[in-house]
């Protein structure tokens, strides 16, 4: 490695350089996006629970299941984030789902944060956890097939929040998760999540996602993170959940692109969003009309959702085999909605009542 002046030493070869660029490269595809079925037991398990099925293990990885083995899901889905559990389990078949997902040429990833904590000082804000033995976790997950990783932080918009604080130490733990990722060749998703939870307008959303990408992308800086080898994953700029105020799907996207424009580096290959409670629709008509905004948009726009990929599809498979063809059919709906959207060419479907209903939840831990 050559020495370089200054402070600096750099810390990834070329050949790891490429090597984080050609998985970018290979989520990054046209009309496709990731799942993210990264919920935890918990979650995955109060979602359960609302069908009147046990949070048992059984009944999480025969759910997983169902998604992984949709016929032709891949061809707009190019990337799974997947838990810990998820990861050690196996389809009915015996194969891993890690080598279940390759297979089919899609890109296994999965999420290394432990869970956020309170972070003292605040008003009632929090940091995520998961540093400390990242490293050999993600050498660990390299090994068994994953080639990304997720790690999300949270903030909350309140008339005084986010804090200096949260900003600055959600960015810095971004940026140490980012750069250890990195070192063990998986690609970092970095995901500051300005949350929904409030009653703010769509002007308000747009300013603290402007300055939580400002901290995130000093931090990034900081840890010497190689951008064209990372994904961000972000909100859209949307009113939060209890605004009086309407927008429009344009409104929003012209909102979202902004901030991105004022806040993504150029080197940054993709913005996957999440979904955040949005309704099925609302998700898909925002990723649309954010990529239909007439506005230098460098990098790709696309998605990243589990609520809004997967609400209709658990409530209609209750847990039954024998609606196991017609669940797999609306995930493959709104799997083709969205690629279309990552397009910019969606153009509306007939809903469900089911998908147009929110999928808010209160301070989502995800
Ligand atoms: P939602 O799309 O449900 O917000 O979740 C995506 C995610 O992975 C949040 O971390």
């Amino acid at each position: 490695m050559a020495e370089v002046g200054g402070s600096y030493h750099p810390t990834l070869t070329k050949q790891q350089e490429d090597e984080l660029q050609s998985v970018v490269a290979k989520i990054l595809v046209s009309g496709k996006g990731i799942l993210a079925a990264d919920e935890t037991t918990e979650i995955l398990g109060s979602k359960l629970s609302a069908l009147n099925l046990e949070n048992s293990e059984v009944n999480r990885r025969k759910y997983r299941q169902l998604l992984f083995t949709t016929p032709n899901f891949g061809e707009n889905i190019s990337g799974v984030i997947l838990v810990e559990e998820t990861y050690n389990q196996k389809a009915n078949n015996g194969e891993r789902f890690v080598d279940l997902l390759r297979k089919q040429g899609i890109v296994p990833g999965i999420k290394v944060d432990t869970g956020i904590v309170p972070l003292p000082g605040t008003l009632g804000e929090g940091t995520t956890q998961g540093l400390d033995d990242l490293g050999k976790r993600c050498a660990e997950y390299k090994k068994g097939g994953c080639e990304f990783a997720k790690l999300r932080c949270a903030l909350t918009v309140g008339p005084h929040t986010p804090s200096h604080l949260a900003l600055l130490e959600n960015a810095h733990v971004l940026g140490r998760y980012a750069s250890v990722c990195q070192q063990n060749g998986l690609v970092p998703i970095v995901e500051p999540d300005v949350m929904r939870d409030g009653d703010h307008d769509l002007e308000r959303c747009q300013k603290v996602t402007e300055q939580a990408l400002a901290y995130t992308y000093k931090a990034l800086a900081d840890y010497h993170v190689f951008l064209e080898g990372t994904l961000l994953k972000t909100n859209m700029v949307t009113p939060g959940q209890n605004c009086s105020k309407k927008y429009t799907s344009e409104e929003i996207g012209h909102a979202t692109v902004v901030a991105l424009r004022r806040g993504v580096p150029v080197a940054v290959p993709g913005i996957v969003f999440l979904s955040g409670g949005l309704s099925e629709i609302d998700a898909t008509k925002y990723l649309n009309a954010s990529n239909q905004v007439k506005l230098l948009k460098p990098w790709v726009l696309s998605f990243s959702f589990g609520r809004a990929l997967q609400a209709t599809v658990l409530k209609e498979w209750q847990g039954k085999d024998e609606n196991l063809k017609k669940a797999q059919k609306l995930f493959l709906q709104r799997a083709k909605a969205n690629g279309d959207a990552q397009l910019g060419k969606y153009e509306g479907e007939e809903a469900s009542a089911a998908a147009i209903e929110s999928l808010f939840i209160t301070k989502y831990t995800y």
